[in-house]
C-alpha cells in the first residue's frame, strides 16, 4: 500500500502567469509520480493547495490532477478556503462543513483532518472536529490508521513558522488521539521542509513542499527587526511516498522532475545485487 503525498502547492501565487513557477514545480512532481517505477494507491494533497483560496486556482489544480490514474484526496491548509476547494473537487467528502473524511485503503485507514482556522496561519482543531476524530477512532479500534493533517502539532525549531506547542487545538488533538494504539503515523505539511519526529509516541512526518522550501535556520527571528536572513530557497520540489507494509509505515521522500541515473542494473552492477541477496536467510 503506497500513499503519495504532495503538499504546499500554492497555486495562484503568481496568478495569471501561464508559466507560473508553482505550477511548473507541481507538474515536475506529478510527472515523477506518474513515471516512477511504482504506482501509488492514493495521491494525498495535504493543504495549501492554493495561495489565495480562489476558485480559479482550485479549478487549475483540479485540471492538473484530472488525468491522474489514482484517487486524489484534497485537504485544507491555512491558505485554503473550504467552499472553493469543495466546489473544484465535488466528490471530496466533508463533515459538518469541515474537509474531514476517512479513506479506506486495503489494510489501512487514512483520516483526513481539517486544521484550517480562517484568518490564522497556524492551525485549529475545534470540538466538532475532535468529536468526529474520536468517533472514527472509537469505531475502528483495530484498523491501522494514518492521521493526515496540514499543520504539524509540534515545534520544529524553525521558530518563525512554528506553532506554539501550548496552543489549545494541539491539546484537543492530543486528547482525541490519546491511547489510540491503531494510529501508525501522522502525515503533515505546512513547514515546507521534510522533517521527522515522534509526537506523543506517534511517528510524525512532515513532507517537503511542492512550492519553494523554507530556509533551514533555527535562529529565532525578531518580528520587529528584519535581519536579511534567507527565508525561501530555490531547491527542487519534493513529494513523499509512504509505504504501509502491514506492520509499519515507511516514508520516503524524492524530488520531482528529471533524475540523472548514474548506474543501472546491468552485468557490471549484478555482483553487488547478488552479494546482498546471498546474505539474506533462505
Ligand atoms: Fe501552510
Amino acid at each position: 500500500m503506497l500513499i503519495a503525498q504532495v503538499t504546499d502547492i500554492h497555486i495562484g501565487f503568481d496568478r495569471g502567469n501561464p508559466e507560473e513557477f508553482n505550477v511548473r514545480r507541481l507538474l515536475a512532481v506529478l510527472r515523477r509520480i506518474a513515471e516512477g517505477p511504482q504506482r501509488p494507491d492514493l495521491l494525498l494533497l495535504s493543504g495549501d493547495l492554493t495561495e489565495h483560496g480562489d476558485a480559479e486556482s482550485y479549478a487549475l489544480l483540479a485540471r492538473l490532477v484530472e488525468g491522474c490514474p489514482i484517487p486524489v484526496a484534497p485537504m485544507t491548509g491555512n491558505h485554503d478556503l473550504r467552499g472553493p476547494l469543495l466546489a473544484a473537487f465535488p466528490t471530496c467528502p466533508s463533515h459538518d462543513g469541515f474537509v474531514q473524511y476517512a479513506i479506506e485503503l486495503k489494510g489501512l485507514r487514512v483520516l483526513v483532518l481539517d486544521t484550517l482556522e480562517e484568518g490564522r496561519h497556524g492551525g485549529g482543531f475545534c470540538e466538532t472536529r475532535a468529536a468526529w476524530l474520536s468517533a472514527q477512532l472509537a469505531g475502528h479500534p483495530h484498523a491501522p490508521t494514518v492521521i493526515a493533517l496540514h499543520h504539524p502539532p509540534f515545534e520544529s525549531g524553525i521558530a518563525w513558522l512554528d506553532c506554539d506547542a501550548r496552543e489549545p487545538w494541539i491539546a484537543r488533538l492530543a486528547q482525541a488521539l490519546e491511547g489510540r494504539r491503531q494510529v501508525v503515523g501522522l502525515l503533515a505539511g505546512h513547514l515546507h521542509r521534510p522533517i521527522h519526529t515522534l509526537w506523543n509516541g506517534i511517528p510524525a512526518t512532515v513532507c517537503g513542499s511542492s512550492a519553494a522550501p523554507v530556509a533551514l535556520d533555527f535562529t529565532p527571528a525578531d518580528p520587529a527587526h528584519p535581519d536579511k536572513r534567507a527565508m525561501i530557497t530555490d531547491e527542487p520540489p519534493v513529494y513523499a511516498l509512504h509505504r504501509w507494509d502491514g506492520e509499519r509505515l515507511i516514508s520516503h521522500m524524492e524530488q520531482g522532475g528529471e533524475i540523472d541515473v548514474l548506474a543501472r542494473f546491468d552485468a557490471a552492477f549484478q555482483p553487488i545485487v547478488q552479494a546482498i541477496a546471498a546474505e539474506r536467510p533462505e
